[in-house]
């Protein structure tokens, strides 16, 4: 089987860890005959400079195509420049789902162990999208739309994921005390899906109460949906209790389209440095592979990598460790070596 896949390897270390990743991946479909045809393209700045583009057309129509991306950061100019080509891909392909699983992984000291958190974020609406106009100099407008549509259909989503997956639990966090109208329909929203999933313990906490109850005691969530620019802000937030945004995974979904890419941006601080942690983007990559079906690929690679955080001896330095990026993908893609001469389950 070969699967055509759009790559984005982003801007900062979007293309250390690309790389990296890739060479993991591709070494893991040794062992299932899985082969990978990878349909690069530059979003941003560099492809503005390149083809006069943020977004491509090549690039929208290699998604229309394969349906499926792995994707890098991209960068977004702060306080004026162009619009996030992440918004913008993600309103392109109506991508109205993001997925965030916070776990831990096995042998790195957190601030909290066993952690099990899904984050599920709307992504196509609420004040993420930047609608901002000045009024009259020195007042500026920035719009925050939240529709009956787009609440309700995240909110099916994630009972839906809950249901199939066997969460018990799931709150809907708002500032509805002060946002009464725009967070008030994402909750009723949520509240009139909850009835139909009567297994399905359903909460409400305001979000700056939200963020004092993670810190203090995580473990007392089960799934967390939010709508856009909260969902944003809590993702960073619980991916410090499991090491920080090296590690933690992300996928944007619609009906018929896929974009997996980590929680993290370009890091420009480390950037070409070959010391970012590939995990986040890796992570992604096996939530992709599941997606396609491959989950005996999947398992794998969770496996491989595991491994190498058990083992503790080629971690990056944002973990505690010393390895760069590329030793890091050399001993994961090591131990998939060693397991892919075993049978598959
Ligand atoms: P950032 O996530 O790039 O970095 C925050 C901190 O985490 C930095 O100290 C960085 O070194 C560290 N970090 C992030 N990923 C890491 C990794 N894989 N390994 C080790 N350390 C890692 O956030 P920041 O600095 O706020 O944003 C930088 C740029 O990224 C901005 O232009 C922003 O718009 C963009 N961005 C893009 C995203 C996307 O394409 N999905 C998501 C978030 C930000």
């Amino acid at each position: 089987m070969t699967h055509t896949i759009t790559l984005i390897p982003g801007d900062g270390i979007g293309h250390e860890v690309c790389r990296a990743v890739l060479r993991m991946v591709e070494s893991a479909g040794t062992a299932t005959g899985t082969g990978f045809v990878w349909e690069e393209f530059q979003a941003g700045a560099e492809a503005h400079q390149r083809f006069g583009k943020y977004i491509p057309d090549e690039l929208v129509e290699s998604i229309e195509r394969t349906r499926v991306a792995l994707k890098g950061p991209v960068a977004t100019p702060i306080g004026g420049g162009f619009s996030s080509i992440n918004v913008a891909l993600r309103k392109r392909f109506e991508l109205f789902a993001n997925f965030r699983p916070i776990h831990n992984l096995p042998g790195l000291p957190t601030r909290y162990p066993d952690v099990d958190l899904i984050i599920v974020r709307e992504n196509t609406e609420g004040q993420y999208s930047g609608i901002e106009h000045e009024v009259v100099p020195g007042v500026v407008e920035s719009l925050k739309i939240i529709t009956e549509k787009a609440s309700t259909r995240i909110a099916r989503f994630a009972f839906e994921y809950a249901r199939r997956h066997g969460r018990h639990k799931i709150h809907a966090i708002h500032k509805a005390n002060i946002m009464k109208m725009s967070d008030g329909l994402f909750l009723r929203c949520a509240r009139n899906v909850s009835r139909e999933y009567p297994e399905i313990v359903y909460g409400e906490h305001i979000v700056d109460n939200t963020c004092m109850q993670l810190v203090m005691n995580p473990y007392q969530y089960d799934m967390l949906l939010l709508e856009n620019l909260y969902g944003d802000i809590i993702s960073d937030l619980c991916a410090a209790f499991v090491g920080g945004l090296g590690l933690v995974p992300g996928a944007n979904l619609g009906h018929d389209s896929a974009i997996f890419e980590a929680v993290h941006g370009s890091a420009p601080d480390i950037a070409g440095k070959n010391i970012a942690n590939p995990t986040a983007l890796l992570q992604s990559a096996i939530l992709m592979l599941r997606h396609l079906q491959e989950g005996a690929m999947a398992d794998r690679l969770h496996a491989a990598l595991e491994s190498v955080y058990r083992a503790k001896q080629h971690l990056t330095r944002d973990v505690g460790g010393q390895a760069s990026t590329s030793e890091f993908a050399d001993a994961v893609i090591a131990e998939l070596e060693l397991t892919n001469t075993q049978p598959l389950c």
